[in-house]
């Protein structure tokens, strides 16, 4: 590829191992290497991948659930994630490697949980209009001594349109002014009643500080994931969702997948919204490299041409072309939200430069 974007180059043409080139140019270049190239027929593919996939009952297996962390700023939604880390990083070695993707991947007695943490609640505002079969069970964490605030009612308002199982994680018992029996009080006022009460909300009282309750939060992760049986086909083209992306100066697009179905290969071809591209290489969220990601996983992946919004469907695809076909697919179908998108970011930008 280097000696082919160099000789582009000296043509005048500034492109990177990403980019799509004219096919009089790629056949010209074709051409200094004795290749004649033919221009493929047009095949429209678009149709028969979004359509909802009848999956065969016997190609589903069991895969990992991927559990949401939710609730009011400050509530201590990180600091139960990595309580929860470190006590169970299986790798210990690769622990201290910067982990700048809000997607952990914890085994606990062999058994792996996909945690997704939520920084702001726009991201997951984007997961639920976009791919509500992200999340399976939502962890809504209300401090003990602060109790149901704005947020948390925001949560509970995402999760229940998403249909999402949601489990109650008060947190913070440890602190002097910590009130368990007004949290389930509040709760109680949003239909989330804890089983001692008669009702049917998992609650957990929990502190991330003292560990306390953790084992217990993940046992009831588990069980409710065992009731669930949450199966997805490893052997399909992948499917995914995008859970951040950015550019990074040095490696270009960068962006967090969760998969969803099939499994994702470094050197498949991708699209996501309206980019495209090939995943040129993958790194789990210990920022170790892999070469292929199954159903749950979270991996960050460069290769994109461009950088896709949150939420977007990530899809792989047959070859270059029909990835290319997807993301222009993508934009002539979305032209209007994507400008209202572009406007929205504007008026922001201008916001801020004011
Ligand atoms: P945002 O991501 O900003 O919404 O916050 P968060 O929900 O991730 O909260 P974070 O984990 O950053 O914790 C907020 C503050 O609460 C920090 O100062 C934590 O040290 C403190 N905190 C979190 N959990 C506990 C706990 O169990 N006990 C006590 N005493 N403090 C806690
Ligand atoms: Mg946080």
């Amino acid at each position: 590829p280097s000696v082919i974007v160099k000789k582009l180059f000296m043509d005048g043409v500034m492109v990177t191992v990403n980019h799509e080139i004219d096919f009089e140019k790629a056949q010209e270049i074709a051409l200094d290497y004795d290749i004649i190239a033919e221009p493929e027929e047009k095949v429209d593919v678009i149709a028969e991948l979004l359509k909802e996939d009848d999956e065969d009952e016997s190609l589903l297996v069991s895969r990992p659930p991927v559990v949401c962390v939710m609730g009011h700023v400050d509530h201590g939604k990180t600091s139960l994630l990595d309580c929860i880390r470190n006590t169970h990083v299986t790798d210990r070695e690769a622990g201290g490697i910067t982990q700048h993707i809000g997607a952990y991947v914890v085994t606990i007695n062999d058994q792996k949980i996909t945690f997704l943490d939520t920084p702001g609640h726009e991201a997951f505002t984007a997961m639920r209009m976009r791919g509500a079969n992200a999340t399976d069970i939502a962890i809504l964490v209300v401090a003990a001594d602060d109790g149901v605030m704005p947020q948390t009612v925001e949560a509970i308002n995402h999760a229940k349109a998403a249909g999402v199982e949601i489990i109650v994680a008060i947190n913070k018992i440890d602190k002097p002014s910590a009130n368990i029996e007004r949290v389930k009080q509040e709760l109680s006022e949003y239909e989330l009643i804890p089983e001692d009460w008669g009702g049917s909300t998992i609650f957990v009282p929990v502190s991330a500080h003292s560990g306390e309750g953790i084992e217990t939060l993940l046992e009831m992760i588990l069980l409710t994931a065992e009731v669930a049986e949450l199966k997805a086909n490893p052997k399909r083209m992948a499917r995914g969702l995008v859970i951040e992306a950015e550019l990074d100066k040095g490696k270009g697009p960068v962006a967090t997948i969760l998969v969803q179905k099939g499994t994702l290969h470094v050197g498949d071809f991708i699209a996501a919204g309206a980019c495209s591209g090939k995943v040129r290489a993958m790194m789990d969220d210990k920022g170790r490299r892999v070469k292929e990601a199954a159903p749950s996983t979270p991996v960050e992946i460069l290769g994109l041409g461009d950088v896709p919004n949150a939420g977007e469907i990530l899809v792989a695809t047959e070859n270059d072309k029909e990835a290319k076909h997807f993301a222009a697919t993508f934009v002539s179908e979305n032209r209007n939200r994507l400008l209202e998108e572009t406007k929205a970011k504007m008026s922001l930008d201008d916001l801020f430069t004011q």
